[in-house]
């Protein structure tokens, strides 16, 4: 992806589209990054609009009128927001994917899809998960991130749409709010300890997952986007790992800076059904191989640049 090029972003007002956003801005500048989504607060840098990703044509005109040739489509429902409305899940993660795969096919444009750990499911192996491996999600969000994944390979296939994607494991930040996954406890915890020194924890104590602190996850999405076509064999649902650690591992660790940190357990048995149903741990070699992943943040420097940056 060359400098020049004019990018979208759907869910820019989320986790990690405000930050991608912003990423984004500052590699190719503010005017060549559009921001959307359908509420919330978009940086006003560049251009932005408000629309829902299920209406195509507004879609459509956007990448018309703004010569838009790459698009960034995050917009989604996670998982635990998606176990509460189902239907609703399945309409704006599928029909909003195909309304950006339909434009992209009809305009040309590259796309970059983030699927999730969720598109594995209980028969996929646990630890240290393959790119290529059995996957029977077993949740709504899940079901649509995997379907998300076959949809991108297919435009790919059959349309010639370049198509790319990673499989985020649970995203670490501190500049906004998560947005209702199962993942979220590992975001709360830090505000939490910084302010009242204790946090209750919706999953169980040796809960395992993979984790990755935002700027990695950003360097991933661009570095894949920016990577010579030919390089590639997989194209959607790379696996990307940084690290994995259970709610008691997170707590022990922020208590070498906050030694009076107190956590406690309120287990939520819905998002801990989840949680029990994701990879504990993921190979990651192929996106080595391929496009030359390599994380930067382990559990002790994400740790500490967190509680650095919510302090300042
Ligand atoms: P988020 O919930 O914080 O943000 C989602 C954004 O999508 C918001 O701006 C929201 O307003 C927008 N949106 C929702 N419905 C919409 C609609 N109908 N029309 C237009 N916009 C709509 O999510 P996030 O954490 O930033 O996740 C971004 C993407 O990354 C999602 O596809 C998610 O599945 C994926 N992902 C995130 C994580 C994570 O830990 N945050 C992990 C794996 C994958
Ligand atoms: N962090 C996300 C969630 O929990 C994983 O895709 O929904």
């Amino acid at each position: 992806m060359g400098k020049q090029r004019k990018i979208l972003v759907t869910g820019a007002a989320g986790q990690v589209g405000s930050d991608l956003t912003r990423a984004l801005r500052e590699r190719y500048g503010n005017q060549n990054v559009v921001a959307t989504s359908d509420q919330g607060a978009l940086d006003h840098a560049g251009p932005w609009q408000y629309f829902d990703i299920r209406e195509r044509m507004v879609l459509d005109s956007i990448v018309e009128d703004h010569g838009v040739d790459t698009i960034f489509h995050l917009a989604a429902l996670l998982s635990a927001v998606a176990e509460k409305d189902p239907l609703k899940a399945w309409d704006v993660n599928m029909s909003g994917l195909l309304n950006v795969l339909e434009v992209a096919r009809l305009r040309a444009c590259a796309v970059f899809f983030p699927s999730s750990i969720g598109a594995f499911g209980p028969l996929s192996p646990r630890r240290y998960t393959p790119q290529d491996t059995i996957q029977r999600p077993t949740s709504m969000y899940g079901i649509t991130k995997l379907a998300g994944e076959l949809l991108c390979d297919y435009y790919h296939d059959h349309f010639g749409v370049d198509t790319r994607g990673v499989r985020y494991p649970g995203i670490i930040s501190w500049s906004h709010t998560p947005g209702g996954g199962t993942t979220d406890y590992a975001v709360e915890i830090f505000r939490a300890a910084l302010t009242t020194g204790r946090y209750e924890c919706f999953l169980k104590p040796g809960t395992a997952l993979p984790m990755m602190y935002m700027p990695d996850a950003l360097r991933a999405s661009i570095e894949l986007m920016e990577t010579p076509a030919g390089r590639l064999s997989h194209r959607n649902g790379f696996n990307v790992a940084a690290m994995s650690f259970t709610p008691r591992e997170l707590a022990a660790e922020i208590r070498k800076h906050i030694p009076h940190f107190t956590m406690g357990y309120a287990v939520d048995p819905a998002r801990q059904a989840i949680a029990d149903s994701w990879p504990q741990s993921l190979d990651d070699s192929i996106a080595r191989q391929e496009w030359g992943w390599k994380h930067e943040f382990d559990l002790t420097m994400m740790v500490k640049d967190m509680l650095e940056k919510l302090s300042a």
